[in-house]
């Protein structure tokens, strides 16, 4: 009777093992508890200090997180620099938008001198944004755990991967789920653009000749709200900063979508989001309930994190956020 249990014991343990290598290695919120109890704080000074001197860097630390996790997964691939191949961080929607790799880089190295060679640079991605939306008025999220950084970063996948300003709802849906994210992950986080900055470039296509018509304005652009842009965006100035992506610029809450319900979202996409019905449900309730939208946000960006991730035996811990450990010869 004995020898049969300990048969069923040692059964259901290979079964076990069996399914977590299937289904891979999952996050965890204690995953550092024992080998780096302070990180969660070293990470939250750091970003303070970081966002105390610059606002803009809030908005930077959260883009960085979302354009890490929808190329490869959140595998810190954002962050490398480019070597023989051409890197994700030199890709035209990275290229001179993406701010905060500096930044990065000193939140690793304060990480690295209370816990050496622990953390990977994913996870302080994943920290790092979450800290930067609370320090500007958004609501905690427990962040999960445990992710490993990978060893490939390409251009070709960033431009393949990220959306695009001037998709459509359906391709926005589509865009969205070919990482698993749904269509209310998509409006919820799409939220993001409650801070922030962007170029001209974006927005001089709604503003001039629109659709090759000359004169035309979007017709989705509050006319008003157009007027004011063009001031701000000289159609031969691509590379200006439209200064604010909401009306509430530097305070994370549900402005957003606010302006998106009134026709002053700042991007097509944006607008596009009042073009289905489920969009324009998500943005009236979140526009109505501001509450519920940073609690949905948080939802979402847990699930956003997870994308993709290495875990266990796959992929490192980089020892600078910029280049892979052993110059590559892994
Ligand atoms: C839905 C699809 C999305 C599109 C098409 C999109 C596109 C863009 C574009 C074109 C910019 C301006 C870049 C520039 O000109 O400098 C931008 C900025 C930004 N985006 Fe998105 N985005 C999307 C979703 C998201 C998501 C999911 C987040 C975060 C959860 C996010 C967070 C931000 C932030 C914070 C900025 C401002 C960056 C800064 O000030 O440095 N975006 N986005």
């Amino acid at each position: 009777m004995a020898v049969v249990g300990l048969r069923c014991q040692v059964i259901l343990f290979a079964l076990l093992i069996m399914a977590s290598v299937a289904y891979g290695a999952k996050l965890s919120k204690s995953h550092y508890y024992r080998t780096c109890p302070k990180l969660e704080t070293v990470v939250r000074n750091k970003v303070n200090e970081i966002v105390n001197a610059d606002l803009g860097m809030a908005p930077g630390l959260l883009r960085l997180h979302f354009h890490d996790c929808f190329v490869r997964g959140c595998d810190g691939s954002v962050l490398l620099n480019s070597s023989s191949n051409s890197a994700e961080m030199d890709a035209p929607p990275n290229a001179g938008s993406l701010r905060g790799f500096a930044e990065v880089d000193s939140i690793k190295a304060e990480v690295e001198k209370a816990c050496p060679g622990v953390v990977s640079c994913a996870d302080i991605l994943a920290l790092a944004a979450r800290d930067a939306v609370v320090k500007v008025g958004g609501k905690y999220w427990s962040v999960p755990l445990g992710r490993k950084d990978g060893f490939i970063s390409s251009l070709v996948e960033a431009n393949s991967s990220l959306p695009s300003p001037f998709m459509t709802f359906a391709q926005l849906v589509e865009n969205f789920a070919a990482v698993g994210l749904n269509a209310k992950d998509m409006v919820i986080l799409s939220g993001g653009h409650t801070i922030g900055q962007a170029h001209c470039a974006v927005v001089i296509p709604r503003l001039y000749n629109f659709s090759g018509v000359p004169g035309a304005t979007d017709p989705s652009l509050d006319p008003t709200f157009a007027d004011m842009l063009r001031t701000l965006c000289p159609s031969d100035e691509p590379l200006t900063f439209v200064g604010q992506m909401d009306a509430t610029n530097g305070t994370f809450d549900n402005e957003y979508f606010t302006d998106v319900k009134s026709q002053r979202g700042l991007f097509s996409s944006d607008a596009a989001l009042l073009t289905s019905p489920l969009g324009r449900r998500i943005v009236r309730e979140s526009a109505a309930y501001p509450g519920s939208f940073l609690r949905e946000f948080g939802k979402s960006m847990v699930k956003m994190g997870n994308i993709d991730v290495l875990t266990g035996s796959a992929g490192e811990i980089r020892r600078v956020c910029s280049a892979v450990n052993n110059n590559g010869n892994y």
